[in-house]
């Protein structure tokens, strides 16, 4: 009897040293404590035992069942002290944490960001626009007339009567003129839309960033700085620009702007189609119609404007080849950009 006492306190012993959770430590103590359990059992057998060692025998019993209590309830606390609070106890460190979905910008909301707080730190005003517009603002003030053949690339939405959706962001050109008095320095992010065939490079709505300064005697030299700067800021500090003599109805002269490619660095690659440069945006000095139609006194001041498409610009930067994945949603795709 005393042999098998000696066994039980080393086979428990042996359990607890390997128990690592409170439902092990459960099950150990219903093992040897409970009502079927080892220590019951033995408080059992003691009958059999010969009177004259009773006594001895039923106090190590005894002994060894206070023993088992302690050593549950110090590996009890010991189990609590090291666990998580809330967990099961059974707590695995080594285990991958779960992320929490956190949320990203869209690659087009970072582009658009980065070229108006360059344009901000410049000194231009951020402002917004209608995206449903009127013949007016899209189309006559800016020196677009009704039969003129330039509103052909601007194909358009329309809407009811005279109203449609702005197929570009220059008619918050006129609308800014009109209320405020130059200077005037103002950047326009915004959606337009054109009723395009979806493809890889097109979409029917997509996003552009118009700028517009006018003060007295601005010149094209100011343009040409302020786009230089810009251009820089954007693709790195060894960019150079280029710009090419372009039309517009409402700049004159206009230009196209290219900026050396930021990929091969003006090499030749299948990015700038071999050519070293890449198209980013129009340009021109403010033709005085449009002046006028802002109600701003063209012999007295003079002006510059630009615009820009952000889903080009993000597709260049980034690297992407197909504008659709900007308007799909797909977290896949989306969450890139963080
Ligand atoms: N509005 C033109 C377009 O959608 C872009 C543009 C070109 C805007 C030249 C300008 C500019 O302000 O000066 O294609």
């Amino acid at each position: 009897m005393e042999d098998k006492l000696i066994n039980l306190k080393k086979a428990f012993d042996e359990d607890i040293a390997n128990s690592s959770s409170r439902e092990n430590l459960e099950s150990i103590k219903i093992k040897y404590l409970g009502r079927k359990g080892a220590v019951t059992q033995v408080f059992k057998e003691l009958g059999q035992v010969p009177a004259d060692k009773k006594p001895v025998i039923g106090q190590k019993i005894n002994q060894l069942k206070g023993e088992i209590s302690q050593s549950l309830e110090a590996k009890e606390k010991e189990l609590e002290n090291g666990q998580i609070s809330g967990s099961t106890g059974n707590f695995d460190i080594s285990l991958p944490a779960i992320t929490k979905d956190v949320g990203s910008p869209h690659p087009l909301t970072i582009v658009k960001d980065e070229v108006c707080s360059l344009f901000v730190e410049m000194g231009f005003k951020i402002v917004e626009g209608p995206e449903i517009e009127t013949e007016h603002y899209n189309f006559e003030a800016l020196n677009i007339p009704l039969e003129h053949p330039s509103r052909e690339s601007f194909d358009t939405f329309y809407i009811k009567d005279k109203f449609l959706l702005r197929s570009h962001t220059s008619p918050v050109q006129i609308r800014v003129m009109e209320k405020e008095e130059p200077p005037v320095q103002i950047i326009v992010p915004g959606k337009v839309y054109r009723p395009d065939a979806v493809d890889a490079s097109h979409s029917y709505m997509f996003h552009q960033i118009e700028g517009l300064l006018v003060d007295k005697g601005i010149t094209f030299a100011h343009l040409k700085g302020v786009l230089s700067v810009f251009t820089k800021k954007l693709f790195g500090e060894k960019t150079k620009t280029r710009f090419r003599p372009s039309f517009f109805p409402f700049t004159e002269p206009s230009a196209e702007v290219d900026v050396s490619c930021f990929i091969c660095g003006g090499t030749g690659c299948s990015v700038c189609g071999q050519s070293g440069w890449i198209e980013i945006l129009g340009a021109g000095m403010v033709h005085p119609k449009v002046l006028k139609a802002g109600e701003i006194d063209s012999k007295e001041y003079s002006g510059f404007a630009f615009g820009m498409g952000v889903d080009r610009i993000a597709m260049l930067k980034y690297g992407i080849n197909d504008i659709r994945l900007f308007y799909e949603n797909d977290l896949r795709f989306t969450k890139q950009f963080s």
